[in-house]
């Protein structure tokens, strides 16, 4: 059974029964969380933007972790002596805990030294059969009405802070469009920019009849 943890923003840790995988880590705002408890092995970044890359490139190399990313965010990673995994949007990449597909998130994506980061992406996993999608940074997109007929996403993590992404008024129609039982809001109240009314979020998704799970990333606990 995979275990997820909300770090804060768009951080995940979904961690399996031995090794744990981490999603676009910008962990430095989260105190609390300290990457040295868990054993990761596989680092995803959705794209290039500091608050998705995070701390991903200090942690692949204390963790000796992967980093998977579209090339030209893979590009710079590598010439931070990271080992990557350089993949492109439509492919099923296989790991020895499941696999996981890049899809297209509608934003864009630059590096911290400026340069291009090529396509933002959005990131669904199989980890030992539970499908969980990070929408990374996008708006609504009819995407997520196909994506329900063909991967039968399980728990959506999405943006719900408006300004760079999708709002809650979007994330709601999004949440029933891809189907998933479990939704999990992300990406609000961070910046000044992007507050978000949670309770507003919750309400709206009961109507769709969708476990929402509000994750407080103070609440985190590692054993
Ligand atoms: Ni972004
Ligand atoms: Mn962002």
């Amino acid at each position: 059974m995979v275990d997820l943890k909300y770090i804060g923003h768009s951080a995940f840790e979904f961690k399996t029964k031995d090794k744990s995988i981490l999603v676009d880590p910008f962990v430095s705002h989260n105190e609390k969380y300290d990457y040295n408890k868990s054993n990761i092995v596989d680092i995803f970044v959705t794209h290039g933007h500091a608050d998705h890359l995070g701390e991903a490139v200090e942690i692949a190399k204390a963790k000796k972790a992967v980093i998977t990313a579209i090339p030209e965010v893979a590009a710079y990673c590598t010439s931070k002596k990271c080992k990557t995994r350089p993949v492109g949007l439509g492919s099923w990449i296989n790991y020895d805990w499941g696999r996981a597909i890049f899809l297209p998130a509608y934003h864009s994506s630059s590096l911290p030294d400026g340069s291009y980061g090529g396509v933002a992406a959005s990131i669904l996993f199989d980890i030992e059969g539970v499908r969980i999608f990070h929408a990374g940074d996008t708006c609504l997109t009819p995407d997520f009405k196909t994506y329900k007929e063909i991967y039968r996403p399980n728990i959506a993590l999405l943006p719900i802070g408006g300004n760079y992404t999708m709002d809650v008024e979007h994330a709601v129609v999004a949440a029933d469009w891809l189907g998933a039982k479990t939704v999990i809001p992300m990406h609000y109240n961070t910046f000044p920019e992007i507050q978000a009314d949670l309770n507003r979020f919750a309400q709206l998704m009961q109507v769709n009849n969708t476990n929402c799970a509000i994750l407080n990333p103070a609440e985190i606990k590692q054993d």
